[in-house]
C-alpha cells in the first residue's frame, strides 16, 4: 500500500504513514480502532475463534484470555451427547490437516450446563455453533440456548463434511440450506450465520438462498472433504475414509469465495475462516469482504495464534496508516492499490 498526503477522517485512513511513524513507520497500534460488527453484533475486536478447534473455549484458557478475543465459537453442539467416529480421524497434509471427527461433543443439556456459563463468567461473547441431522433438530437446539446467558450469536453449522451422508450436508443444497435457515431464525433470540460449505458448484446460490431464509450472515468456509491413502497398508489413513481439509492449504479457496459472496451480496455479514495463520492472512479476508475472521486450525501448533493474530493485525493496520478497521472490510473490492 503506498502513503497518500493527508488524512481522510471520512475513511479512518490515514495518510502519509511516514509522518505518524511510531515504532513501525505508520500509525501507533494504540490507535487503531479494531470494532466491528457483525450480523448487528458489536464486537471488541475481529478476530474469533474457530468452531471445532478447542471445544467451548475452556481449552486454550491457560493461553489466552477468552474475552479478549471477539468472540469464541464454540464446537458445533447436538441435542445429544456424541462420541463421534472411529480413530484415526486425524490426519496431517501438507500445509494443513484432515479431521474426521464426526461432531464429537457432551450434547446440549451439559453444554448449558457447564460450557455455557463457563464462557459467560469470563465476560467472554459466545457464537454458539449447532449442528442436527434434521431440520427438526436445529429448531430444537436453537429453543434451547434461546436468552441463554452469553449467547452473541448463533452459528448454524450445515455443512460438516463428516456425516453419514452427503443428503445431511444440508448447504450442499440451497433449499435444504434455507429450510434450516429459517427453522432456526423462528426459534432463535440473536442473529444466526449460516456456515457454508467450500464443495458447491455455486457459493453464492447457496449464500443467497440462506440469506433469504434469514441468515443475518454468514460464515465461510468449513473445511473441504479430503482424503488420504497409507501406501504402507494401502487404506485410508482415516477410520471415516474421507475427511475435513484445513489449514493454509485451503485458505486461497476461503479467501476466493468471501470475495464472490461480497461481490454478490455486499450488505451481508461474513465472519471469514479457512487457514489464518498470521495478521496479514486475516487481513486477507477482510480485504476480501469478511467484516470478522476465525482462527481454527493454528491453534493446533499455536494455542495462543488468536491474539496473536489479533495483535499481528492491529500492527499491520497501523503501518499501513488505518486507524478504523472497519475501513478495510471490502476494500479490495473497490480500491485500486494504493
Ligand atoms: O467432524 C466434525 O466434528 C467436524 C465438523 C465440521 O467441520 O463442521
Amino acid at each position: 500500500m503506498m502513503p497518500l498526503a493527508a488524512h481522510d477522517h471520512e475513511s479512518g485512513i490515514r495518510e502519509n504513514p511516514g509522518s505518524h511513524t511510531h515504532d513501525h513507520g505508520g500509525t501507533s497500534d494504540a490507535t487503531v480502532d479494531m470494532v466491528t460488527t457483525l450480523a448487528g453484533t458489536v464486537l471488541p475486536n475481529p478476530v474469533l475463534t474457530a468452531s471445532g478447534c478447542a471445544a467451548a473455549g475452556r481449552e486454550l484458557a491457560p493461553f489466552l484470555d477468552p474475552a479478549a478475543l471477539g468472540a469464541v465459537v464454540t464446537k458445533s453442539v447436538l441435542l445429544r451427547p456424541r462420541s463421534g467416529r472411529a480413530t484415526p480421524r486425524m490426519a496431517e497434509t501438507p500445509s494443513g490437516m484432515l479431521n474426521s471427527i464426526g461432531l464429537q461433543g457432551p450434547g446440549i443439556d451439559a453444554f448449558l450446563e457447564h460450557d455455557l456459563p463457563w464462557l459467560a463468567a469470563r465476560g467472554a461473547r459466545a457464537v454458539v455453533s449447532i449442528a442436527g441431522g434434521s431440520v427438526e433438530e436445529f429448531a430444537e437446539l436453537a429453543r434451547r440456548l434461546a436468552g441463554a446467558p452469553g449467547l452473541a450469536l448463533l452459528e448454524v453449522n450445515i455443512s460438516c463434511p463428516n456425516v453419514a451422508s452427503r443428503g445431511q450436508v444440508f448447504a450442499c443444497d440451497p433449499l435444504a440450506a434455507a429450510d434450516v435457515v429459517r427453522a432456526v431464525k423462528a426459534e432463535s433470540g440473536v442473529p444466526v450465520l449460516a456456515k457454508l460449505s467450500p464443495d458447491v458448484t455455486d457459493i453464492v446460490a447457496i449464500a443467497g438462498s440462506c440469506v433469504e431464509a434469514g441468515a443475518d450472515g454468514l460464515s465461510m468456509i468449513n473445511t473441504l472433504l479430503g482424503m488420504v491413502i497409507d501406501t504402507d497398508t494401502f487404506r485410508p489413513v482415516l477410520a471415516g475414509v474421507t475427511g475435513g481439509l484445513s489449514g493454509p492449504a485451503i485458505r486461497p479457496v476461503a479467501v476466493r469465495c468471501v470475495w464472490q459472496v461480497h461481490a454478490a451480496l455486499p450488505g451481508v455479514p461474513i465472519l471469514g475462516m479457512g487457514g489464518i495463520l498470521s495478521g496479514l492472512d486475516a487481513l486477507q479476508f477482510l480485504l476480501a469482504g469478511a467484516s470478522a475472521v476465525s482462527v481454527g486450525t493454528a491453534v493446533f501448533h499455536d494455542p495462543s495464534a488468536p491474539v496473536r493474530v489479533l495483535a499481528e493485525l492491529r500492527t499491520e493496520l497501523a503501518r499501513r496508516g488505518i486507524t478504523r478497521l472497519s475501513d478495510v472490510v471490502g476494500a479490495a473490492h473497490r480500491e485500486p492499490h494504493r
